[in-house]
């Protein structure tokens, strides 16, 4: 903190900070952003407008592609992970009658990791704590100044009500698919694509073993299902749903019966317990025209969300931050603002990539109503059974290899 100012129209406390780089949004790519940086020797500041506890308690990603967990061990995170995460050699895609493993270690030599974003989100926060890295949580009014000049800076009210300015060299927009980052950039909606899917995905966080070794994909008449796991007590499962459906309409054995329908196949059962928690998730596939505008940059899902059928969000979310931390350190570390310059360029190749992949998992997967397609799903996901090029495709996909 530099200087303390009184702001006399207002008589509220007006806080000065500098910084190098200002991150808006406490989520996996801010904090991740802001470890890439600190290990660097790059200055934050991270700004985020709930509670700690609020985006610790957040329940979402579960499927980790290795360079994710890759980047998670070099900034000195990894541990944990990797001792109680669950690595993956494989995933079930199923139609009634029909279970496929697809063994992603054969096929292609990689695995996935299962390891809850609740437990990132710890993971990160106590990196932040340890090396006493500024995040600001519970703040609001957040605003950006001069995002075209060298000096750009960010105002928000702090938690104590106090207005406070960061005066900064960059600043990261890594405040989700609805923070105020992306509407900052002139035109932004030019270029951008949004594709919003006619079903939700019901979400279920369920206290009980869960019924399988592997993650599930099933595609059954009366829609998706799915079954991942947080750990060998917790199960996480997913059912397709209209988009207008009320959480409300589902019971717990409305949900149980669902699944278990869904999920069928001979001789295997599914194990239920007690629902601690139910929601229901819009799905959409969204890439914004600019990742970058002067000294503003949008990493993760400010910039782009994918439905989570391929499990590519967060993980797209760890690449962005490494191609944004690659041009911060040339740019700051030794002046050259060459891959800086490029950042939306090189995150773009992968992020249509996953995009695709994403959009492509969600239409083989789930029901419209449409006969037409109805077949041509069946079609695909038959000839993917049998299909060794077809399993090397959606493997490399899945583990990340790009
Ligand atoms: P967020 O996690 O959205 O973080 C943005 C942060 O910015 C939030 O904390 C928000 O509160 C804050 N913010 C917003 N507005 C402001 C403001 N005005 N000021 C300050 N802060 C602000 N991805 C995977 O890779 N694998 C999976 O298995 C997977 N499964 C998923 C399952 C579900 C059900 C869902 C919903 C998502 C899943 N994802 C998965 C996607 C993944 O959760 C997201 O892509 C990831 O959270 C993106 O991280 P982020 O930090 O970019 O954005
Ligand atoms: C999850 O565990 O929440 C999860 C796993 C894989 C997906 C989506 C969600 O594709």
């Amino acid at each position: 903190m530099e200087v303390l100012g009184l702001d006399s129209e207002f008589w509220c406390l007006l806080i000065l900070m500098k910084t190098q780089v200002a991150i808006i949004g406490a989520g996996p790519s801010g904090l991740l952003l802001s470890r890439y940086l600190a290990i660097n020797g790059i200055e934050s500041i991270v700004i985020e407008d709930r509670s700690r506890e609020y985006v610790g308690a957040r329940i979402r990603a579960g499927l980790l592609e290795t360079q994710t967990v890759n980047l998670m061990q070099e900034l000195g995170m990894g541990d944990r992970l990797r001792k109680e995460g669950f690595e993956h050699e494989g995933i079930y895609l199923q139609i009634p009658g029909e279970k496929k493993r697809l063994d992603l270690k054969e096929l292609i030599g990689h695995t996935v990791w299962v390891y809850g974003q609740t437990e990132i989100q710890k993971d990160l926060n106590e990196a932040c704590d340890q090396a006493n890295q500024q995040i600001f949580y519970s703040v609001s009014d957040v605003e950006h100044h001069n995002i075209d000049s060298d000096n750009p800076a960010v105002t928000f009210t702090d938690s104590d009500g106090n207005t406070q300015r960061i005066d900064c060299a960059v600043i990261a927009g890594c405040d989700g698919f609805w923070g105020p980052s992306r509407k900052a950039i002139p035109g932004v909606e030019e270029g951008s694509f949004e594709r919003v899917y006619p079903f939700s995905w019901l979400g279920v966080m369920a206290n009980v073993a869960p019924s399988t070794d592997e993650l599930i994909y099933a595609r059954h008449p009366d829609g998706f299902a799915m079954h991942s796991m947080r750990s060998d007590k917790i199960s996480r499962l997913y059912l397709q749903v209209d988009n207008d459906d009320d959480i409300n309409n589902w019971s717990d054995d409305r949900i149980w019966d669902a699944l278990s329908t869904r999920m069928a196949d001979d001789g295997w059962e599914l194990k239920t317990g007690e629902i601690t928690e139910k929601n229901i998730l819009a799905m959409r596939s969204f890439v914004a025209g600019k990742l970058q505008h002067g000294r503003l940059f949008l990493v993760g899902d400010a910039g782009h969300t994918v439905p989570p059928t391929g499990a590519k969000g967060l993980n797209s979310a760890a690449n962005d931050v490494r191609f944004l931390g690659e041009g911060l350190v040339d740019f700051f570390n030794k002046n050259d603002a060459g891959l800086l310059n490029r950042y939306s360029e090189r995150a773009k190749e992968t992020i249509w990539r996953v995009t695709h992949f994403s959009w492509w998992m969600t239409s083989m997967l789930h029901t419209n109503g449409n006969e037409f397609d109805n077949q041509l799903q069946l079609s695909q996901l038959k000839h993917l059974f049998k299909n060794r090029a077809l399993q090397i495709n959606l493997a490399e996909n899945y583990v990340g290899i790009r």
